[in-house]
C-alpha cells in the first residue's frame, strides 16, 4: 500500500523517481507526487489521480534538475485523493519533504502539539506531522538521520518515511516500522523503495531494512542505526529476477501475462523440492522434523485470494496428515484469542509477505508459542522474516492487483506442506507421496492445455457483460474455487459475485436464482470420489430448474453434465485435491475478459492496492 521511492545519485533523480513509481503504482493509484533537491532549495509537484496527471504536470510544469529526490504514489487512508493529500509533505517553510507508507495513529495528537506551537498544516493526512516534526528536529541538530530516529520514537502506528532536506542535497533518509523498504545499491548512486522492482532497471543488489531502522543514504553508500541510533546489522542479497519479468512482455494488461506465465510459475515452485527418488526435499523449511512430528494442530492464516489457498489447504492438510487443520482470516485470527501453543502449527500465506493483518497474525502466533510457516512469493519480505521458516512460492513478480499466478503457486506450495507433512511424520508412505509429487509436476502442462482451450471464455464473458450478478457454487476444494472465482469479479468488473458450498445452496442461498442468471458450477472429477460428483449433478439439475443459466465447468470425458450444462468448460481430469489448480484458471480468464468488456482497468481497479499494509 503507498510505493515509496528515493534516489541519491549523478542520474536525473526525476526520471529514476518516477519510473520508480511506475514500477510501483501498482501499490497505490490514487495521487502521485515528487520532491528534487536542486540549486539549494526543494522543488515538489503531486497530483491526484493516476501517475500520468503527475507525468504531464512535470511536462508542463518543469521542477529544475536535481540528482536527489523522493516519490510517492499513494493508497489513501487518511483524507481523500486530492492534490493537498498527495505526498511529498513539506514543512511550513518548504525545506523538508517527506513521503510515507503506513498509518500514524498518533497523528491527531501530534497535529496539536504542532498547531500549539504555530505550525500551519495544510492536509488532511496524518503523514504531514512527520514533515513539521522533523524541520523541528533539524533545526535543533542539523542532522536528518538524527532528526529521523528522534521523530521516529515518537510515531506510533505502522510506517515507512522516506525524507529530504534542502540543507542536505546529497542524503535521503528512510525509516522502517512494519511496512517494507528496500535500499537498492549502485555505482555511484543509492536507491530506497518499497519494493526492488523500483530500482531492478539500476541494479540487482539489495538491503531489506528491518525493523525500527533508520537508513541514510549519500551517494557513495549507506549507513543504517536502529531507532536507537546503534549501528544496524545488514544482509545484502542478489534479486534473481531482471527487468524484463517486471513488464507487461507483449500482452495488454500485467493480469493477462501473469495469468499466461503459470504454467512456468506452477512448474518453478516445484523445482529443487523433490530428491532424486521422488521424495520431497524441502531444505527450506527449517523447522526439525521431531519438531513437525510433535504438532497436533495445523492453523493456516491468509486474507483474501491467499486465504482461498488456505482453504484448500485444508482438504490437503487434513487428508495427507490426518492432523486437524483450520484455515481463518488473518484479519480475525488474533481478535478471538485462539488456541495455540507449541505444538500448533502455523501457516502464513502472503503473496507480497507484507499483509499487515497477515503479518499481526503471525506475531500473535509465535507470541503464543506456535511455529510459523511462512508460503511468500517476495523474497526477503516481512512475514517470512518474522517466521520460523519460509517456503517461497516462485511465481516471480505479480504486479496487477487481482492475485493470479500467486494462488497457483500458492496451491502448489501448500501441497507441498501438506505432502510434506506427511512424509516427515510417517501418515504417507513413500510410494504415495511419489505418486502425488508425479501428478503435481504434470499439473504445469495441465494449465497450460487449459490456456489454449480459453476462447470460448472469453466469449461468453463478454456475452454477460451487462449482467449484474453472477454466482459460483463448488463441492469440497471446488468451493474455495468458486469463492476465487466470485472475487476475481468483484474485484475486476465490480459485479456482485457470490461463492457458495453446493450443499448450502438449498439452505437459502438458492433463493438468488432467477430466469437467465449466470451460475458458474465447479464439477468436482467423476473419478475417485464420485460421490461428490453426483451430489454436485443433482445440484445442477436444481439450479437450472430455477432458470439459471449454467456455466459447467467439468473435467473431460465428464458426459453425465452434458444435459444440464448451457455452457460447458472443459478442463483437464486430475486427482480431486489438485483439480483447483485447473479449475480457477478459467474463472480468471473469465473476470479479466468481462471486466475489459465493461471497460474496466484490469491492472488497477479500483478502491485496491496490490498489499495492504494497513489493518
Ligand atoms: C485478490 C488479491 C487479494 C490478496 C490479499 C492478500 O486478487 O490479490 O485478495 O490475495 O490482499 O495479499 P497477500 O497474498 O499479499 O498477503
Amino acid at each position: 500500500m503507498c510505493g515509496i521511492v528515493g534516489y541519491v545519485g549523478t542520474q536525473s533523480a526525476q526520471d529514476v523517481v518516477v519510473a520508480g513509481l511506475k514500477r510501483l503504482e501498482y501499490r497505490g493509484y490514487d495521487s502521485a507526487g515528487v520532491a528534487i533537491l536542486a540549486d539549494g532549495g526543494m522543488a515538489a509537484a503531486k497530483k491526484a489521480g493516476k501517475l500520468l496527471n503527475l507525468e504531464k504536470e512535470l511536462k508542463d510544469r518543469p521542477l529544475p534538475a536535481g540528482n536527489t529526490g523522493i516519490g510517492h504514489t499513494r493508497w489513501a487512508t487518511h483524507g481523500g485523493p486530492t492534490d493537498a493529500n498527495a505526498h511529498p509533505h513539506l514543512d511550513n517553510a518548504g525545506r523538508v519533504a517527506v513521503v510515507h507508507n503506513g498509518i500514524i495513529e498518533n497523528f491527531a495528537a501530534l497535529r496539536e502539539e504542532l498547531a500549539g506551537r504555530g505550525h500551519d498544516l495544510a492536509s488532511e493526512t496524518d503523514t504531514e506531522v512527520v514533515a513539521h516534526l522533523l524541520a523541528e528536529a533539524y533545526s535543533s541538530g542539523g542532522d536528518l538521520a538524527e532528526a529521523m530516529r528522534q521523530v521516529c520514537r515518537r510515531l506510533e502506528g505502522a510506517f515507512t518515511l522516506v525524507a529530504v532536506h534542502a540543507d542536505e542535497p546529497d542524503a535521503v533518509v528512510g525509516a522502517r516500522r512494519n511496512s517494507p523498504l528496500v535500499v537498492g545499491v549502485g555505482e555511484g548512486e543509492v536507491f530506497l523503495a518499497s519494493d526492488v522492482a523500483a530500482f531492478i532497471a539500476h541494479t540487482r543488489s539489495a538491503i531489506e531494512l528491518g525493523q525500527d531502522q533508520v537508513v541514510e543514504l549519500r551517494r557513495d553508500g549507506f549507513t543504517v542505526t536502529g531507532f536507537d541510533g546503534l549501528p544496524a546489522d545488514v544482509r545484502e542479497y542478489h534479486v534473481d529476477w531482471d527487468a524484463s519479468a517486471a513488464e507487461k512482455g507483449g500482452y495488454a494488461s500485467f493480469m493477462l501475462k501473469e495469468i499466461a506465465d503459470q504454467p512456468k510459475a506452477v512448474a518453478d515452485t516445484l523445482l529443487g523440492r523433490v530428491d532424486g527418488t521422488g521424495l520431497l526435499h524441502l531444505d527450506e523449511v527449517r523447522i526439525a522434523p521431531e519438531v513437525l512430528r510433535e504438532v497436533d494442530k495445523v492453523v493456516v492464516v491468509a486474507c483474501g485470494t491467499a486465504y482461498h489457498a488456505g482453504m484448500i489447504a485444508k482438504y490437503a492438510i487434513e487428508h495427507w496428515t490426518r492432523l486437524p487443520c483450520e484455515t481463518e482470516l488473518a484479519s480475525e485470527f488474533r481478535y478471538r484469542d485462539p488456541i495455540l501453543d507449541q505444538r500448533t502449527l502455523v501457516v502464513a500465506i502472503s503473496q507480497s509477505g507484507e499483509t499487515m493483518d497477515t503479518l499481526m497474525a503471525v506475531r500473535h502466533a509465535r507470541e503464543q508459542g506456535a511455529k510459523v510457516l511462512a508460503i511468500c512469493n517476495t523474497n526477503g519480505s516481512t512475514i517470512p522474516r518474522e517466521s520460523d521458516a519460509v517456503l517461497y512460492t516462485h511465481a516471480g513478480p505479480e504486479v496487477a492487483v487481482a492475485s493470479t499466478k500467486a494462488f497457483l503457486t500458492q496451491l502448489v506450495a501448500c501441497y507441498l506442506v501438506a505432502l510434506y507433512l506427511g512424509q516427515v511424520r510417517g501418515t504417507k508412505w513413500g510410494d504415495e507421496i511419489r505418486t502425488v509429487v508425479r501428478q503435481l509436476s504434470e499439473m504445469s502442462g495441465a494449465v497450460d492445455r487449459v490456456l489454449g482451450t480459453m476462447e470460448p471464455v472469453r466469449e461468453l464473458a463478454r456475452s454477460l457483460s451487462s449482467h449484474n450478478t453472477v454466482l459460483f457454487v463448488g463441492r469440497h476444494v471446488g468451493y474455495p474455487v468458486a469463492l476465487e472465482g466470485a472475487l476475481k469479479l468483484k474485484e475486476l468488473a465490480y459485479m456482485h459475485a457470490e461463492g457458495f458450498a453446493a450443499g448450502e445452496l438449498k439452505h437459502g442461498p438458492i433463493a438468488l436464482i432467477d430466469e437467465g442468471l449466470p451460475v458458474v458450477v465447479i464439477v468436482p472429477s467423476p473419478r475417485g470420489r464420485s460421490v461428490l460428483h453426483d451430489k454436485i449433478v443433482s445440484n445442477i439439475q436444481e439450479i437450472r430448474a430455477r432458470g439459471a443459466r449454467t456455466v459447467v465447468i467439468a473435467e473431460e470425458g465428464d458426459e453425465e453434465v452434458v444435459p444440464y450444462a448451457d455452457h460447458l468448460i472443459r478442463i483437464p481430469a486430475t486427482p480431486t485435491l489438485l483439480q483447483p489448480l485447473v479449475a480457477t484458471v478459467p474463472l480468471q480468464v473469465f473476470a479479466c475478459e468481462l471486466a475489459t468488456a465493461r471497460g474496466n482497468e484490469v491492472d488497477q481497479p479500483r478502491n485496491l492496492a496490490k498489499s495492504v499494509t494497513v489493518e
